[in-house]
């Protein structure tokens, strides 16, 4: 009994010891470059799906039309299009980020980005933001209005009429059918 207590202390004494050492000597991965920890993306992101669809919103107060798609591909050129590319033009540093950032308009089976995610998620993810990721949070930058509209944007990107997919690849023709605000005043 004394040597099983004893082999017990000792081995619940190892594990803060070995984590100390890895800390100390070893080469814990604190780069944005180096490889990701084993499990590290599951223990990341099962919380925050669990926190998201208990305070996600279920339904959308903005109507999903021409203004909204309009408004909010001007937000998105604004606030978003560094991080999360354009059709056909992704962004060159996101795939060396830690998380790396998704490209919202790549095509992915039959969805776009993140048109197979309901829209009160994406939502979520753009006001709160995401921690320990480069993902802002953007409910002090976006009235609440313009979280909705660059949400509805990025929900039906696999369904865009024309001249919203147009306006989004042609900055000069932005300021002036941005609808109701131009690229600098929503980058206030
Ligand atoms: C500085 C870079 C950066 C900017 C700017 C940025 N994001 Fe992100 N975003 C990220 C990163 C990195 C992630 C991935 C986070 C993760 O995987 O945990 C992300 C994740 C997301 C996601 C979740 C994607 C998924 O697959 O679930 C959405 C939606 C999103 N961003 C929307 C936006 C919108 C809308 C804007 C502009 C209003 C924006 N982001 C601006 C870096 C950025």
């Amino acid at each position: 009994m004394k040597a099983f207590t004893f082999g017990l202390i000792l081995g619940l004494l190892a594990i803060p010891v070995a984590g100390f050492l890895f800390f100390k000597f070893g080469k814990p991965p604190v780069a944005t470059a180096d490889p990701s920890l084993p499990f590290e993306r599951q223990i990341v992101s099962v919380p925050l799906e669990v926190r998201i669809h208990r305070e996600m919103p279920g339904s959308v107060p903005v109507s999903a039309d021409a203004a909204a798609y309009g408004a909010g591909a001007a937000i998105y050129q604004s606030q978003c299009v560094a991080c999360h590319g354009l059709p056909d033009r992704p962004s060159s540093f996101a795939p060396n980020m830690f998380p790396r950032a998704p490209q919202l308009f790549e095509r992915h089976g039959d969805h776009v980005g993140v048109s197979d995610d309901e829209a009160g998620e994406t939502y979520w993810k753009v006001a709160n933001g995401i921690r320990l990721s480069g993902m802002p949070s953007y409910k002090k930058v976006l009235t609440e209005k313009e979280l909705w509209q660059v949400t509805l944007l990025l929900a039906n990107a696999d369904k865009l009429p024309p001249e919203v997919q147009k306006q989004l690849t042609t900055p000069a023709q932005l300021i002036n059918s941005a609808g109701t605000k131009n690229v600098r005043d929503v980058a206030r």
